[in-house]
């Protein structure tokens, strides 16, 4: 609890960082001793100079115009022992609310322009006696030995800076937007070993950590006093040499002014997206003097999945390692470039993978938290990304990235607002986080309802900017990032799904009224796109796309009788372009899904499989560590495309592990039951064996099979306190007890 009297502490001058110091005098032996605590931008804790806590980059980032969220520590074992005076240290930096921000050059001071703290310290002694320390004027501040500092550009470290009394003001900010945090702990998860130290043509030394990491290195310094040591950022080699370009005015560095001694060092107030370090200034580098840190939110390991196809098991790591590097405090887009923003779409997109590969129900519903405070004060209108940062505009919208001046939601990526939720809801089951979720849900809804009523074709959401199938390879223009299907069907039948889930979120939460008035809308919605965009033969009037095509069959906005035409034309459109997806975003994440669905899972297998461009195994046969953000990303001749938005780490493609969950492996989760799911394992050709694992709020379901011959061998296992409906090819459907299974059956290829 952080103690009601305790007051900001606001630094006087906008400084990069401060080190701010309080002396603690304990009058007795303590039997417990509660932190609370919250700084801005970022703050680090130390007690009598050791490290408090096991996060970094706190406070994270969130909407910190709307709510500040603190941490409450237990330091008890810190200041226990014969010892009663010890020293309570907090450092402050710039991090996501003042630092550089926001892509296309950014912005500083978007949340504030002075670095900041509230904490309170509550000590119970053995005696029964109690005390309180706060925030006031005894602690002191001095300059850090951190200069510059902020999340796209890195850090510098100098401790030649440190030291120098500086002034700060206990003011009387309010304390209303105080709340404890309900965001999961930002860890170091993981420590990487070099795998290589690479001599580029160039001359350069670069280490190779062999993975994609976001986080950053740590390293041994040797060298002499005031020796500068850098050590750069990047994802990929070209030509054999290090290469940043694309991440765009992010600097990605970190320096360090050599104190002459022996020390381990790190960076405290900005995180990288890399697999490559270039190393400057180390006179003989020793791989054993570095280490990668790969710091994250603590999400649990939920599913897995293991073929006998090794580049099918590399495509499902980039995956993982993708959602790992962004899975940041906020789902963001990329971990590298200077972006690194909670982008709706992405994880609107990604979700339901995130969910079967990680246990993200907290991180998540963190975020839904975010996104439910900032659209309240949008009229339910869901930004672009979340956090919104806070721009003081001070030229005319016109000479700014529209994204940043925009202020009306898109579909899919506003549609977050209703997909996050019912993933969420799918997976986790838990009404109670349902019930919280539905508000912002239906105000989503709402929002999009009263744009269309605006429209000329009510009903229908055609008279706003989209995005389209975001990255579509069939775009007119080879540059062109909307795609070719037409965005106003994309939106308007996201409209229509989104009416969907609010409907289904209704149902469960016994809210007839609403279900009733979901399910008008869906009629009426239906009935207008229908109209609107199938002619009399119920085909379709717009450029038929696999896009257009999959989201038809996916949402079943089709006329009776259609249903056929839409899949011959989808199997024709695939098959003029020799099989391979033009998909973009939208259309990636639901046409393997429709695929399988619709008597067409080979294909979806073909697309898996396929190791030209564009697909999956393209990448992978590249030597791509994460999943990319475009299908050509990277030349066949490794070099980088030049488009001036390319990163390598964009886990929206990653989609394609939600499929391989639901349809290689089988498991689907029935949101509106607990206690069972449906095992519907599909065979693959080329993957030999499947074992995958699937866990549940009521333990561990187990899908494998492999191939022998003629059959295929399948072993389904299903935990103590659960059920599954298992739907095997050949035998009839049946509903299995907690227990293990094995079935031999014929493939029917
Ligand atoms: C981001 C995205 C995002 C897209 C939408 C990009 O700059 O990196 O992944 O969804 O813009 O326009």
């Amino acid at each position: 609890m952080m103690e009601n009297h305790a007051k900001w502490i606001h630094m006087d001058k906008n400084m990069d960082s401060a080190v701010l110091i309080k002396k603690i005098e304990l009058s007795g032996k303590i039997k417990k001793a509660e932190l609370s605590i919250y700084g801005l931008g970022l703050y680090e804790i130390y007690i009598d100079g050791e490290y408090v806590g096991d996060e970094y980059l706190q406070p994270g980032y969130h909407s910190y115009d709307l709510v500040n969220e603190y941490r409450v520590l237990n330091v008890t074992e810190m200041l226990r022992g014969n010892v009663l005076n010890h020293e309570l240290k907090v450092l402050l930096g710039n991090g996501w609310y003042k630092g550089r921000f926001i892509f296309e050059g950014g912005f500083e001071n978007l949340y504030g322009d002075h670095l900041k703290l509230i904490a309170s310290m509550s000590i119970e002694y053995e005696d029964g006696t109690h005390g309180v320390i706060t925030t006031d004027d005894s602690w002191k501040a001095f300059t850090s030995e951190i200069g510059k500092n902020n999340i796209y550009d890195g850090e510098e470290l100098d401790y030649r800076l440190a030291g120098k009394a500086v002034t700060f003001t206990v003011s009387k900010d309010g304390k209303d937007l105080l709340s404890e945090r309900t965001s999961p702990r930002l860890l170091k998860v993981e420590k990487i070993r070099p795998k290589q130290l690479i001599i580029t043509p160039k001359g350069e030394q670069v280490i190779d950590f062999g993975e994609a990491i976001s986080g950053w290195v740590e390293f041994v310094c040797h060298e002499e006093k005031d020796t500068v040591v850098k050590l750069q950022f990047g994802e990929w080699m070209v030509d054999g040499c290090f290469y940043r370009e694309n991440l765009r005015t992010a600097e990605a560095v970190f320096s360090y002014v050599s104190e002459g001694k022996e020390i381990k060092v790190r960076p405290h107030f900005t995180y990288f997206g890399f697999r490559y370090v270039k190393i400057i200034g180390v006179s003989k580098i020793e791989l054993k003097d570095f280490e990668a840190c790969r710091i994250m939110s603590e999400c649990p390991e939920n599913g897995k999945i293991v073929t006998g196809n090794e580049k099918v098991n590399r495509l499902l790591l980039n995956a993982l390692n993708s959602q790992k590097c962004n899975f940041f405090d906020i789902p963001t887009d990329c971990p590298q470039r200077d972006e690194r923003l909670g982008w709706t779409g992405d994880i609107s997109i990604f979700a339901d993978t995130a969910c079967f590969n990680l246990d993200s129900k907290k991180f998540l519903s963190h975020y839904m938290e975010m996104v439910d405070l900032e659209s309240q004060l949008t009229d339910g209108a869901v930004g672009f990304f979340v956090p919104t940062p806070k721009i003081h505009f001070t030229k005319s919208d016109k000479e700014y990235n529209p994204f940043l001046t925009m202020k009306r939601g898109t579909a899919v990526w506003g549609d977050a607002a209703t997909i996050i939720p019912w993933t969420l809801y799918e997976h986790y089951h838990d009404l109670k986080l349902l019930e919280k979720q539905y508000p912002v849900m239906k105000r989503w809804a709402y929002y999009v309802k009263r744009r269309t009523e605006e429209n000329k074709n009510t009903y229908l959401w055609q008279n706003d900017v989209q995005l389209g199938d975001w990255l579509a390879l069939d775009a007119k223009d080879s540059d062109g990032v909307f795609g070719l299907t037409d965005p106003d069907y994309i939106a308007s039948a996201y409209f229509y799904y989104t009416c969907c889930l609010c409907c289904l979120a209704a149902k469960e939460l016994k809210l007839e009224n609403e279900v009733k008035y979901f399910a008008d809308q869906l009629k009426n919605i239906k009935q207008k796109f229908l109209e609107f965009y199938f002619d009399e033969e119920g085909k379709l009037k717009i450029i038929e796309t696999q896009t257009a095509c999959a989201i038809a069959l996916k949402f079943n906005l089709y006329p009776k009788g259609s249903r056929e035409y839409l899949i011959s034309k989808l199997k024709l459109l695939l098959n003029e372009n020799d099989n391979k997806l033009s998909t973009g975003f939208v259309g990636t994440a639901i046409l393997p899904t429709v695929l399988s669905e619709n008597g067409m899972h080979e294909i979806a297998c073909e697309l898996l499989l396929n190791e030209e461009y564009p697909g999956w195994l393209y990448t992978v046969n590249l030597g791509a560590v994460s999943i990319w953000e475009r299908w050509n990303s990277v030349n066949p001749d490794g070099t980088m495309n030049s488009y001036g938005m390319n990163s390598l780490n964009h886990y929206a493609y990653g989609s394609i592990v939600g499929w391989m969950y639901r349809y290689i492996c089988g498991f689907i989760p029935i949101a509106s039951q607990m206690q069972k799911i449906i095992i519907s394992p599909q065979y693959c050709k080329n993957l030999e064996f499947v074992n995958g694992e699937y866990n549940t709020p009521w333990g561990c379901y187990e899908s494998k099979w492999r191939e022998d011959g003629e059959y295929i061998n399948y072993t389904i296992i299903v935990p103590e306190k659960g059920e599954a409906v298992l739907r095997l090819p050949g035998i009839e459907e049946v509903t299995l007890k907690a227990g293990r299974y094995e079935y031999r059956i014929k493939n029917i290829k």
